[in-house]
């Protein structure tokens, strides 16, 4: 995820910037930049890849001049990492400067307006209609420009600026997406994250959105978008620079369960306008997509198991023949590809060996390969035909969690989206599953907020051996990725099975005190599952439901119940998946495993 660092004070900026940058490392990122103003002009120094090569080019910050200025570490979300895509963005006379996180998602309309009035756009960024539409509003007073600018974009941001014609002030403003400001007696800062600014100041003001910020060297005003000022409390942070990083939580992977819902939100909403949703990203016509004939999904491990629920709801909203495949296995199959398949290839780093391996497999039989991506500039998003990012940002515990549910979230869009051009999904179920769609991050932060009670389950059952996972149609696909999770971190021996196979050889398995967990979320198959879970328990199993919250009847055949909000019966996996995360990572740290290194995975699997 992208990072921000501001500073206005008494000492040299870029040296102080490029630290705080260094202090976002973690964060994930592709390129950087800063930009300080030395009293005369803005200079900037910007460098794809690691800080080294950024600090390099301005001697570690030495050669840059000014005690007022801006940085960025980016992770590319529109448009490849490159030198030129990377923060700041300057206007063309080259008096104002922006960074900026988030994503602004009416920047093609906006852009085309400001073409139209001479204005020339160096880079791919969204965030350079920022600094664009400031020039266009700047009247000598770059609050109103500000507010200006902030009232005509849409979407998320937390922005840093640089005035030239203001030698003593830098400016912040934020929206949905963090913002801090530190105190210090050498100056003031801004920053997206507490650990750029730790090393320098413990007294900090986090932002609300919707907030513009003041910066002198030793004063900070804040003020609505009315320009009305507003009175804020100064915190004083107690953490150490590791807890700062992980932004409070004692793994990233607790952090990154935390981060779903913003990004989902990032994931979806920029998507939808109107009530529509506009995949531009599929670049095919609308008879094109009428004359598929069916879809092959190609991705491993989580990846995969995001593809298992995008069969379901692809057949059921589009219609249209939908086969999941292992990457490792299609690769050297023989598999029936041909120019009327589209072949859609699933992959958070977008690196993965057999992934690579099978897209090009199926581009050589004739498929259209459509890559569902998070790691943009990755070379499965460079060497697909088209390709749609997840934007959750930079996952770095190694186990998934927000890459699988943007994954799921985005197949749900591709398969609305298909369902309307094809005529198989009707207006009014379109309409309701938008609606449902867009209420998933709100569902998430309420089963977040009741993971006390999972804990407590998950530390009663530490000392388990095996766990089964169970469920149904999309609950089973569910129950493949929850079962992964609680395997690959706390190292339990767990599997997941279609419930209707248990009677197939199974059931042998259970004895007295093994747990089954039953995903049990899909409304028409309650009294199958019921009876299942009723099967195993009669065996001795101690059971486990996840389910809707109005099915309180399921408590009659389950030991515990866990419940989900209800949502659309296609979208319950990403919902009954929260539950299954945080029961593992419990189980995990009870056991005391190492939650985010997991012993013998790595984050990206490079070689086959
Ligand atoms: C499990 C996990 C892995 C990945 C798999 C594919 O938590 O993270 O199973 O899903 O290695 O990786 P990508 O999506 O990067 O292709």
């Amino acid at each position: 995820m992208c990072g921000i660092v501001g500073y206005i004070g008494k000492d040299q900026a870029a040296p102080i910037l490029l630290d705080g940058l260094t202090k976002l490392e973690y964060r994930g990122y592709d390129s950087a930049g800063v930009a300080v103003f030395d009293g005369e002009a803005i200079k900037m120094v910007k460098a794809k890849g690691k800080i080294d090569n950024l600090k390099s080019r301005c001697n570690n910050g030495e050669s840059l001049k000014g005690t007022q200025g801006i940085g960025h570490t980016r992770w590319a979300t529109h448009g490849e990492p490159s030198d030129l895509n990377a923060h700041p963005h300057m206007n063309a006379k080259e008096t104002l400067s922006v960074v900026h996180n988030g994503i602004i998602e009416n920047f093609l309309e906006l852009k085309e307006k400001l073409q139209k009035r001479g204005y020339t756009f160096l880079s791919d960024t969204d965030t350079e209609v920022i600094v664009q539409l400031l020039d266009f509003y700047y009247k000598g007073d770059i609050l109103s420009a500000l507010v200006e600018t902030l009232r005509r974009v849409e979407g998320s941001y937390s922005l840093g600026i640089l005035d030239a014609d203001d030698s003593e002030h830098i400016y912040a403003a934020k929206k949905d997406s963090p913002l801090i400001i530190g105190i210090s007696e050498s100056g003031n800062f801004v920053a997206s994250d507490i650990p750029a600014i730790l090393k320098y100041t413990d007294k900090v003001i986090i932002l609300e959105d919707n907030e513009i910020v003041r910066l002198s060297r030793d004063s900070v005003e804040i003020f609505n978008m009315d320009l009305e000022p507003v009175d804020k409390e100064i915190m004083t942070i107690d953490w150490d620079i590791s807890a700062a990083e992980k932004g409070g939580y004692e793994h990233f992977m607790m952090k990154e369960i935390h981060e779903q819902p913003k990004a989902i939100r990032d994931c979806i909403s920029p998507r939808i306008k109107d009530s529509e949703i506009m995949l531009h990203e599929l670049r095919l016509t609308e008879d094109e997509i009428k004359d598929l004939k069916k879809v092959n999904i190609i991705a491993c491990g989580s990846a995969y198991h995001a593809g298992c629920v995008g069969k379901y709801v692809l057949e059921e909203c589009a219609r249209i023949p939908t086969e999941v495949f292992l990457a490792s296995e299609f690769r050297y199959s023989d598999p029936v590809v041909d120019e009327g398949t589209l072949a859609i290839i699933i992959s958070q780093s977008g690196e993965t060996a057999d992934t690579k391996a099978a897209m090009k497999e199926a581009k050589r039989l004739g498929a259209r390969t459509f890559a569902i991506v998070n790691a943009v500039g990755s070379s499965i998003a460079r060497e697909s035909d088209d390709v749609m990012y997840t934007w959750a940002g930079p996952e770095i515990a190694v186990a998934t969690t927000k890459g699988y549910t943007t994954q799921v979230c985005s197949l749900y869009l591709l398969a609305m989206y298909m369902g309307k051009i094809r005529g198989t999904l009707p207006d009014e179920s379109y309409a309701e599953m938008l609606k449902e769609l867009l209420l998933l991050p709100e569902k998430i932060e309420s089963i977040l907020s009741e993971k006390e009670h999972i804990q407590y389950i998950a530390n009663r059952f530490s000392g388990l051996k095996d766990v089964f996972f169970i469920g149904r149609n999309i609950d089973y696909s569910a129950a493949l990725e929850a079962s992964l999770k609680l395997k690959e971190i706390s190292y339990v021996h767990s599997d997941a099975y279609a419930a209707g196979e248990l009677k197939h050889g199974t059931i042998s398995l259970i004895e007295k005190g093994t747990l089954v967990i039953s995903l049990a979320t899909q409304e028409k198959l309650y009294g199958k599952i019921v009876s299942n879970m009723i099967e195993v328990r009669a065996r001795g199993a101690f059971v486990m439901a996840v389910t809707n919250e109005d099915n309180k009847a399921i408590e009659e055949s389950s030991d515990y119940a866990l419940y989900i909000p209800k949502t659309h019966h296609s979208f319950t996996a990403v919902l009954s998946v929260i539950p299954c995360q945080l029961f593992a990572y419990y189980v995990a740290v009870e056991k005391g495993c190492d939650v985010d290194k997991p012993r013998n995975l790595a984050k990206s699997v490079t070689v086959e």
